[in-house]
């Protein structure tokens, strides 16, 4: 048993050597864009390989960040192309092969790895830059939680000191950048002069600059984390609306039969900035829209980007149609075509939504399905695009069901989503003058951001019997009217004949 150990122990630090050993950070650059549901983290890795043909860099996230990052992208800093992101999951993959022998050796290390694929491989002593971009959702909060009408809106943001990685950092820097100069407070380290003799936080307008700290040991372990990690708070001012959709069901049907899409959207609104403090007052509201400085933490209404070419559009909520809206909407653009073209609707709730307050609201509209679909010329399928959803500017939606209801008697369907669902299940529709019901494919998503507004493909046949279904039961229908009608007339219901 001591033997196993002391193997095991052996190829541990080999190996956790090994990887600390093929790179090296020369520089880390962290940018953070703070916001209100969504901030922005761009990481810039400077790197340098100690080995020849180095093919893989792993970054480390905390357990945090890995929660909050709800959009995550790696490239060659100045290139176009996104590079495969490998998630290893929370534990450290040296600690598998031992479960059962040295279980004492499994900790959790608190950091979750991801293996970035190199375009090629590179030499030694060779340098790249590699840019993390991540979209955090629910990383900031209220402060303080309750806001009056005339109160600013004030947000904290918390996030960790340091970057962590496998590998030695030469230098490393956080910018954290406001959205506004009125920043309250922010954390001043301690104990960083391992690092610095500087200090360790400057502020200048609204950057806030943790470092340079320089010569970081590899830093993606449980030792590392508890000696040097610690958390930083920025308390800022936020002048726009902190939107959240809790829940968001999608309902997109496909019909060859009158060549439509028609999307239907069904929105539950949350204003998650500070909860109203005291009551509303429409007079106040008045006051402050009329002289154009509308409390940041009220949403009068909203403006979206619906597709070119809709028709019929529709927004209604729990009493109905919603008149004060409008929509402008623009022709219809050839698929594909990289067309910046869309559809502006205004919408206006009827009361303007405070802080706290929900919202739920239906939208929905039709669409030519020539503007989503197309043939493949090679299988005869149709493939049918339906976006995931149809962005609100600046929000999180926390779970997603879209519904994709294909034509009657669809058969093969395939289907491939832009980014892994959370689930997904087919399952069968049926509505009026169906004869079999409609393929549906059920799938959930969660903390989606503008970046996930991408399209789902859909692959299907439709057999020239399940086209003529529809046809036929309409057919089957009108003709049973008319034969009723034809026979009543035949029937002498009389009863006295003349
Ligand atoms: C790589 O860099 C190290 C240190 O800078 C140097 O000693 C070594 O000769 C270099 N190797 C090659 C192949 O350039
Ligand atoms: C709903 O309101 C819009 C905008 O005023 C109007 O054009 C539309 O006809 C209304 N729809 C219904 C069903 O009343
Ligand atoms: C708003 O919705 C959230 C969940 O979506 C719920 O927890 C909260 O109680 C709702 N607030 C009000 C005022 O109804």
């Amino acid at each position: 048993m001591v033997r196993w150990c002391t193997a095991s122990l052996l190829s541990f630090t080999l190996f956790a050597l090994a990887s600390a050993d093929s790179f090296e950070n020369t520089a880390i650059v962290r940018t953070v864009e703070l916001g209100g549901s969504l901030v922005q983290v761009t990481t810039t890795f400077a790197v340098k390989a100690l080995e020849a043909n180095s093919k893989v860099y792993t970054v480390a996230l905390s357990d945090a960040e890995k929660q909050t990052a709800s959009w995550l992208e790696a490239r060659v800093k100045g290139q176009p192309n996104v590079l495969e992101v490998a998630d290893r999951g929370p534990d450290s993959k040296f600690a598998v092969p031992f479960q059962h022998t040295v279980s004492f050796l499994i900790f959790y290390s608190g950091v979750h790895l991801l293996d970035i694929s190199l375009p090629q491989p590179l030499g030694l002593n060779a340098s790249t830059n590699i840019v993390l971009e991540t979209i955090q959702t629910h990383a900031t909060y209220p402060w303080p939680e309750r806001a009056s009408q005339q109160d600013p809106q004030g947000l904290k943001y918390k996030t960790d000191l340091l970057v962590l990685s496998p590998y030695r950092t030469a230098v490393q820097r956080t910018k954290i950048r406001s959205p506004s100069p009125s920043v309250h407070s922010y954390t001043t380290p301690e104990n960083v002069g391992d690092f610095t003799l500087d200090a360790p936080v400057t502020k200048s307008g609204a950057t806030i600059t943790y470092g340079p700290y320089n010569n970081i040991a590899p830093s993606a372990n449980e030792k590392f984390i508890s000696k040097h990690q610690q958390p930083v708070f920025i308390h800022y001012d936020y002048e726009y609306p902190v939107l959240q959709i809790p829940k968001l069901k999608r309902a997109a049907e496909i019909s060859h039969w009158g060549a439509n899409l028609n999307i239907q959207d069904d929105i539950h609104l949350r204003n998650a900035g500070p909860a109203l403090k005291g009551h509303f007052s429409r007079l106040e509201h008045q006051t402050q829209t009329f002289y154009k400085r509308s409390a940041p933490h009220v949403i009068p209404g909203l403006t979206l980007h619906l597709p070119a070419g809709i028709r019929n559009a529709y927004y209604y909520d729990l009493n109905g149609n919603v008149s004060t809206s409008r929509l402008r909407t623009a022709p219809s653009v050839p698929k594909n075509a990289q067309a910046n073209q869309y559809s502006l609707l205004e919408l206006r709730p009827r009361y303007p939504i405070m802080g706290g307050w929900n919202y739920s609201f239906t939208l929905g509209w039709d669409s030519p399905l020539a503007d989503s679909a197309s043939v493949d010329k090679t299988t005869g399928k149709y493939i049918v695009q339906v976006p995931v959803w149809t962005p609100i500017p600046a929000s999180v939606v926390n779970e997603a069901e879209v519904k994709i209801i294909l034509p009657e008697g669809a058969t093969d369907v395939e289907f491939a989503t832009p980014f892994p669902a959370v689930s997904s299940a087919m399952s069968t529709h049926i509505t009026y003058l169906d004869t079999v019901g409609r393929p549906t494919i059920t799938l959930h998503f969660k903390d989606l951001t503008e970046r996930h507004a991408q399209p789902i493909f859909v692959s299907y046949n439709v057999p020239l019997s399940a086209h003529l279904k529809k046809p036929i039961a309409v057919a089957v229908a009108f003709f049973s009217v008319f034969a009723f009608a034809l026979i009543t007339r035949r029937i002498d219901l009389r009863i006295h004949k003349n």
